[in-house]
């Protein structure tokens, strides 16, 4: 099969193809209260214009604006980003679980974007979020077999709160409105809205990696899974290799027919695939970083450090970022470097995630007890070599933290992008720039040439790594961050979504209706009952 094309260039260079237009539709709710939409949907306000299409986005995690800080994660950095050009309604879960949920979505209205979110209950919550998408998708997407848990129960039950979450969506949608799903959470949400009769765009969005063919047919209902993307105009991954992977997926299980390089037919419907890397909103990151000086937390931090090196580290606690083994990689390096003692610190800043998760609860005490003995055998009175911290992190004391880092240490063992990574470099001091050491198993490695590339299971030579940007001579650090920010000024979170949008107008949408009464047979899945997982 050819190679999936990198659909970025190709719409870059359909100068002519318009964005997507967008309108907010609720406009009765303020910030802080919420409201539940009527069955229909519809607002005093709403007005309908066929000339102008509505951008919808749905996923798990929605950052209603309230009083706690957003959940930790890249998805929700991007959707902010992309969302604030164009405005649009934001659905998904609230975050929230309730003895009895409703099945009409709350509102709140915060500036042009409408959020609706939906709570879940205990144990939709246990099957669905904590249960398939994280204890079967997430792991197998991430490569790890070995973590894998399969439940006939927590398959149904993720099946189950996709269609209860496509019928509620479904009054609060016009016929105009492309609609934007993202993330493993809801591959089935397209099929579901067709059977119930939508013929909008639908364009996917995968945030994780997909894995070949051999890693992802463990995935239970594979080939149900993989029909249910047919519902879909427009798929779309960060990289063309997780592209590839996918459309090869397809054709092993013989699912639809390929029609040509990242075209693919499934039920007389045309797909399209390709790859969208996912950017940040650079200006704006590169304007926190350069007033973060002022932050009381960045001061604080600076002062602590003396004169000593900075190596900072920032992911979310989970076992696909690598931190055992970037821990030891740190270890590795002091003790064949020991010119570099209490020279030199690491800050690992990792907000805890998903710990209801069994595989989660393990890896966090394990990380906990290496940083502990690693403290223990190397620090002195008045070093501690590494500070593990699980918090939360404002993003203007992040963008300072950056700034003031010789490396930054991105590792994980997989990972769909990773914005941390373009964070980093875009929080540099032009003129003394530090170091990205990033994963080879990174999607941001295919963009950011400018880092040095690493084996994250190879622990030497990410000690090595380390040695070598600490000594790197300011003339190189320069010119590697040169053109790795010449790459984010380009990709950009707003071109991210432009591209995607634009390139989810330009499908046709033949084929729908045929979709629409063809699958799933009876309107039900076939494995909701007794079927083998
Ligand atoms: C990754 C996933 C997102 C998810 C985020 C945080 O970035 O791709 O879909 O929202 O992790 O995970 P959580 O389970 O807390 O939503």
């Amino acid at each position: 099969m050819a190679d999936i094309p990198d659909i970025t260039r190709e719409a870059q260079d359909r100068a002519a193809s318009p964005p997507l237009e967008s309108r907010v539709e609720v406009s009765e709710s303020t910030l802080g209260k919420t409201k539940r939409l009527s069955r229909t949907g519809r607002s005093r306000k709403q007005v309908s214009s066929s000339s102008q299409r509505r951008l919808v986005v749905v996923s798990n995690r929605v950052p209603v604006p309230k009083d706690g800080a957003s959940k930790a994660g890249g998805l929700t950095v991007a959707l902010e980003g992309a969302l604030k050009q164009s405005g649009g309604l934001w659905f998904g879960w609230s975050g929230d679980t309730v003895e009895s949920p409703s099945d009409q979505a709350k509102v709140v209205q915060a500036g042009n974007i409408t959020f609706a979110v939906l709570d879940l209950s205990q144990r939709d919550y246990d099957e669905y979020y904590a249960g398939f998408a994280n204890r079967a998708l997430w792991p197998i997407c991430h490569y790890r077999l070995d973590l894998v848990q399969i439940e006939r129960q927590e398959l149904d039950g993720y099946f189950r709160v996709n269609r209860a979450f496509a019928a509620s969506l479904a009054p609060l949608l016009q016929p105009e409105d492309v609609i934007w799903v993202h993330d493993y959470h809801f591959i089935p949400l397209a099929a579901e809205l067709r059977r119930l009769g939508f013929k909008n765009r639908i364009g996917f969005f995968l945030h994780i990696p997909w894995p070949p063919s051999d890693v992802a047919s463990a995935l239970p209902a594979y080939q149900q899974l993989l029909q249910g993307f047919g519902a879909y105009d427009l798929v779309g991954f960060h990289t063309p290799q997780d592209a590839e992977n996918f459309q090869r997926c397809l054709v092993r299980e013989n699912i639809g027919s390929s029609i040509g390089t990242g075209e693919h037919e499934i039920d007389g419907h045309k797909v399209r695939i390709g790859a969208f890397p996912v950017g940040i909103d650079t200006e704006t990151f590169v304007r926190a970083a350069a007033n973060a000086e002022r932050n009381a937390l960045v001061r604080r931090t600076k002062a602590s450090l003396g004169d000593r090196d900075l190596i900072i580290g920032v992911d979310r606690l989970d076992y696909s970022k690598g931190l055992k083994q970037r821990i030891e990689a740190f270890s590795c390096f002091i003790k064949s470097n020991p010119d570099f003692r209490n020279r030199v610190t690491y800050i690992q800043i990792t907000p805890k995630s998903r710990s209801d998760v069994p595989e989660y609860q393990r890896m966090q005490r394990e990380i906990a007890e290496q940083a502990g003995w690693t403290n223990g055998s190397l620090g002195e009175v008045d070093w501690t070599p590494v500070r593990y911290v699980n918090r939360t992190v404002g993003h203007a004391a992040l963008a300072g933290l950056y700034r003031m880092s010789q490396i930054g240490l991105v590792t994980p063992l997989r990972d769909g992008m990773n914005l941390v990574a373009k964070e980093f470099v875009a929080a540099q001091q032009p003129d003394d720039p530090g170091v990205l050491i990033l994963s080879r198993f990174a999607g941001a490695a295919h963009e950011l040439d400018g880092a040095i590339l690493v084996n994250p299971y190879d622990t030497e030579a990410c000690a090595g790594a380390i040695a070598r940007a600490l000594r790197m001579p300011l003339e190189e650090r320069r010119e590697r961050w040169d053109s790795m920010m010449a790459r984010l000024r380009t990709n950009s979170v707003e071109a991210w979504c432009q591209h995607f949008l634009s390139s989810l107008g330009n499908v046709s949408s033949e084929g729908l209706e045929a979709h629409a009464t063809t699958n799933p047979e009876n309107g039900r899945y076939p494995f909701s009952e007794g079927a083998p997982a």
